[in-house]
């Protein structure tokens, strides 16, 4: 097989993702390439909003409000029809177990209906294989072996990617993930959900030496991160400051915050390259989209002569393009035996170690 035409759905979280793609690899399955059909994402961000963070029930509703809409919305706007898809490929985990329930069921009905196989695809080695939908939108297998900088809500871990769905854990946010440390952050300068884009925004204005936040781990030989410390630290700021109506403050702390964080991510990254001597660095997950960060850690990269990866803007938080590309890829390298299909169960822990 040489070509697979998939449908992605992502549902792990607060984002509504679907995705029709066609991927091509040549003869010796090498380079891969795609053809995007028909993409919608719903995000839930203002629903959420008003609770300052994700509430699971609201969000596996909304799944399965817009789920079928979106769906038949891409299939009327593109020129494949269902009777063209090789498979339907979903988000079976990590993630929240009500909305991972509704995008397995979604697809589990849609894929008996057509007669097509289901693929249950992780969702962060979606978000890994997303590094390389850059511009080229190519991916050559020969990437392998390369180092992961995954960055998200829920998850913070250095990933040593060996080979196709040969992933280590190297090292991992030990209480809080990245996101979260953003999210949380920002519920207590009162800049609402999701913290990252909001902290980004009111950093631009601030002064990032203006308040000193710690760095947990940074002076240790761990891979590991904590950043559980950091919110009790913006915390106390907000406590000192709290007659302090000058609008600056919160922006030096959103610098101060962001930066602190982007120096956590140097300091770990730098030591997981010289530890593990890759050549290439795939930086992911929604706090890639990070500008800043993104911008120190391509700094860090030429400095240490190491290519660095990241997915375009919009593809660094979740949709359903990564899950259908990773399908493809998994398909086409025999990664996935697409005929060998087994129950389909949502693993709300699915670790990429295990895959
Ligand atoms: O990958 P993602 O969409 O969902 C998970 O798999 O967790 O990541 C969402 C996280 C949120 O914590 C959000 O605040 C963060 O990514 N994020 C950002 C930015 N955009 C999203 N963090 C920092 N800067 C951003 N621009
Ligand atoms: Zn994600």
């Amino acid at each position: 097989m040489n070509k697979t035409c998939i449908l992605g759905i992502e549902t792990s979280c607060d984002e509504t993702g679907v995705a029709l793609l066609t991927v091509e690899t040549d003869q010796e399955k090498t380079t891969f390439s795609y053809t995007l059909h028909g993409e919608r994402l719903a995000s839930q961000i203002s629903l959420h909003n008003n609770y300052g963070g994700v509430v699971p029930e609201l969000a596996s509703r909304e799944h399965l409000k817009c789920l079928l809409s979106l769906t038949e919305d891409i299939f009327s706007k593109s020129k494949k029809n269902k009777h063209d898809l090789s498979g339907i490929a979903v988000t079976a985990g990590p993630g929240l177990n009500g909305a991972l329930l509704v995008g397995t069921s979604f697809a589990s009905g849609l894929a008996a209906a057509l007669n097509l196989p289901v693929i249950p695809i992780n969702h962060l080695e979606g978000h890994i294989l997303a590094g390389f939908l850059d511009k080229k939108n190519e991916f050559s297998i020969d990437s392998f072996p390369f180092l992961v900088l995954l960055i998200s809500g829920g998850h913070t871990q250095i990933i040593s990617a060996k080979k196709l769905g040969n992933y280590n854990i190297i090292g991992e946010s030990v209480d809080d993930a990245v996101g979260e440390a953003f999210d949380k952050t920002s519920q207590l300068m009162n800049l609402g959900y999701p913290g990252g884009p909001q902290i980004e925004k009111y950093a631009k204005l601030g002064d990032d030496k203006k308040i000193l936040l710690p760095k947990p781990l940074c002076n240790r030989d761990t891979l590991n991160f904590s950043f559980s410390g950091l919110k009790t630290a913006v915390l106390m700021e907000i406590e000192k400051n709290k007659f302090n109506k000058d609008l600056n403050f919160k922006y030096d702390l959103a610098a101060s915050l962001q930066s602190t964080i982007s120096d956590i991510l140097i300091i770990k990254t730098r030591l997981a390259i010289k530890k593990t001597n890759f050549k290439r660095v795939v930086v992911t997950g929604g706090v890639a989209a990070n500008n800043v960060i993104k911008k120190k850690l391509t700094n860090l990269a030429n400095e240490l002569g190491v290519e660095i990866y990241t997915p375009p803007r919009p593809l660094c938080t979740d949709n359903g393009l990564m899950i259908a590309w990773a399908a493809s890829i998994k398909i086409l390298c025999g990664n996935y035996k697409i005929n060998s299909q087994k129950e389909l169960i949502v693993s709300p822990r699915w670790s990429i170690s295990n895959i």
